[in-house]
């Protein structure tokens, strides 16, 4: 699809591939770069006519995170459209990255040349650990020997892929009759 659309133009090879970290809860219009500067592309164009006339936008086919993010036409500037929520985007994931396509086209069409961007969205520790249940009951039998273990469900955590216990010393609590 996207290869119809370039027969025609002289372009070159993929030359960069972007990666920008931001954190998640940013809220909208968060600047995470622009790629011309961040490509140095005026001097890649070299040809300052053409290089005004780019025009940029997100190759969104097979790209769905694009919707999350705006990009500036004329400056290239790429801002957060929306508030990103690591926890929704890729609950339980130890990496989320969101990959996007941006394609920079001169008006004349003597400069095509697109960027593959990767965005690391990082983990800040919002979801403090909660346990399945506020309190559970233990059926305890009177012939249960002292020092018996019983196993209680260990609490959940979103922002991390391991479960973990934060307010018992262990898995499992003794009691004593
Ligand atoms: C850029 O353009 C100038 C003048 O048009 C030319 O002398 C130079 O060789 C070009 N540089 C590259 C890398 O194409
Ligand atoms: C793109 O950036 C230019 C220059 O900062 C600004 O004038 C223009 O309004 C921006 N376009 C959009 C759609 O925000
Ligand atoms: C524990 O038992 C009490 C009394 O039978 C009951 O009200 C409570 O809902 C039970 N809690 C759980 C987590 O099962």
């Amino acid at each position: 699809m996207d290869k119809i659309l370039i027969i025609g133009f002289m372009f070159l090879p993929t030359l960069q591939s972007l990666v920008y970290y931001i954190d998640e809860e940013s809220g909208s219009n968060k600047f995470l770069g622009n790629i011309a500067t961040d490509t140095n592309l005026e001097k890649l164009v070299n040809n300052s006519d053409d290089f005004k006339t780019i025009q940029y936008s997100f190759l969104t086919q097979g790209h769905p995170h694009s919707s999350k993010f705006k990009i500036n036409e004329t400056t290239s500037e790429i801002r957060t459209k929306e508030n990103l929520d690591r926890e929704t985007i890729c609950e339980y994931s130890p990496s989320c990255v969101l990959s996007l396509q941006v394609s920079a086209k001169s008006t004349y069409g003597i400069f095509f040349e697109t960027f593959d961007i990767s965005v690391h969205l990082n983990d800040i520790n919002d979801n403090t650990p909660y346990f399945p249940s506020s309190s559970v009951n233990l059926s305890v039998s009177e012939a249960s020997l002292v020092g018996t273990k019983f196993t209680i469900s260990s609490a959940i955590d979103k922002d991390s892929t391991k479960l973990f216990c934060d307010r018992l010393p262990d898995l499992t609590s003794r009691v004593s009759i």
